[in-house]
């Protein structure tokens, strides 16, 4: 049996960090207020020539070095992300010319926070017809473009990066063992960015109206993410016949800190086996599972044959999981 497994990781994030204290003096806010609500401390802020295709570079490039595939052995380059570099075409493919890695079919898939368990759940299935031997998933991110930074509600909890894997078949036990995606349409408009797309095609209107920038009903979509995420890992481990104490690493989407603990909570899962850093990246929506994935990786957190769980969620309303043997 053909399974797909990562064989490299990586990530890039900008240099600059912005705190909570910065942010004390852009809108009425404290770090206590940010720190206890969310669990966010600081985040990363691209540069004026930084773009999405810049990290996602940057990590891709890791993500290969560590795997040893050059980039002319690639099959496939899936880019999750929300935050293009144009609207047309996919960034994917700036990427891909960027990398060098010409005999690759590149796309962008959008699913917000949950873009990069999509991104692999393509990848998978790719790999497992005998489609593709070397895929590329990436997550990358430039948000900060989108955000409104007199919007207290929203401006504190998002941050820029990347982070990517690289994919190969592979006839052992070791891999993917299963992904799981869902999506809910009906709650569209609980996070979304108005403009740029062609419902509000007038730039000088959408930039009165301040539409460039996205929005969100945090409450709504808190209430609906612990829950959305809550089952999708009991699915993955359904799936698989395993239960929550089979896990030995579990990577959720970062977006909160309350929410990551609701949901360790239920599954029963102590704190050294739920990986967070959203502390020092915020919510990096389809960049924060490769980044904190690369992160625990590079630490030593991993280790050959272990149980890994993602679990993601973010607008569309979209959410999944993908459970993988190490
Ligand atoms: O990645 C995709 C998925 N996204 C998410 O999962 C995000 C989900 N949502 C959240 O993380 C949370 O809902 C937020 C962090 C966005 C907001 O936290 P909350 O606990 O839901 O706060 P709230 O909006 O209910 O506001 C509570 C209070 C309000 O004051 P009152 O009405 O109780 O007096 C707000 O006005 O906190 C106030 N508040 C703030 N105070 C200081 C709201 N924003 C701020 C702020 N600083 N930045």
């Amino acid at each position: 049996m053909t399974r797909a497994r990562i064989t490299g990781t990586g990530s890039a994030v900008p240099d600059r960090v912005l705190s909570n204290y910065d942010l004390e003096k852009l809108v009425d806010t404290t770090d206590e207020w940010i720190t206890t609500r969310t669990g966010i401390k600081e985040r990363r802020i691209a540069a004026e020539g930084e773009y999405t295709s810049t990290f996602a570079t940057q990590a891709a490039q890791r993500a290969l070095e560590m795997a040893g595939v050059s980039p002319d052995e690639l099959d496939l380059i899936i880019l999750a992300t929300i935050t293009t570099d144009f609207p047309f075409p996919a960034t994917a493919c700036i990427v891909q010319s960027n990398l060098g890695a010409l005999k690759a079919a590149a796309f962008d898939v959008s699913a917000a926070c949950s873009g990069f368990v999509y991104g692999l759940s393509l990848a998978d299935n790719a790999i497992r017809s005998g489609s593709a031997r070397k895929v590329l998933v990436i997550g990358a991110e430039v948000l900060s473009r989108i955000i409104d930074w007199t919007d207290r509600n929203t401006c504190l909890l998002f941050g820029d990066g990347a982070g990517a894997v690289v994919l190969e078949a592979d006839g052992g036990e070791r891999g993917i063992l299963s992904t799981h995606l869902h999506s809910d349409g009906s709650y569209w408009e609980l996070l979304y960015q108005p403009g740029c797309g062609n419902r509000n095609p007038s730039v000088q209107k959408t930039l009165d109206e301040r539409k460039i920038f996205l929005m969100m009903q945090g409450n709504e979509v808190f209430k609906l993410a612990v829950r959305a995420m809550e089952d999708a890992a009991l699915e993955a481990l359904e799936k698989n016949g395993f239960t929550p104490a089979d896990i030995d690493i579990f990577i959720p989407h970062q977006a909160n800190r309350r929410i990551i603990d609701a949901i360790g909570k239920r599954l029963g899962l102590d704190g050294d086996r739920v990986y967070v850093n959203l502390d020092r990246f915020g919510n990096t929506s389809a960049a924060s599972i490769p980044l904190a994935l690369d992160e625990a990786n590079r630490a030593g957190r991993i280790k050959e044959n272990d149980i890994v769980l993602f679990d993601a969620f973010g607008g569309g309303l979209t959410w999944g999981s993908a459970l993988l043997r190490w």
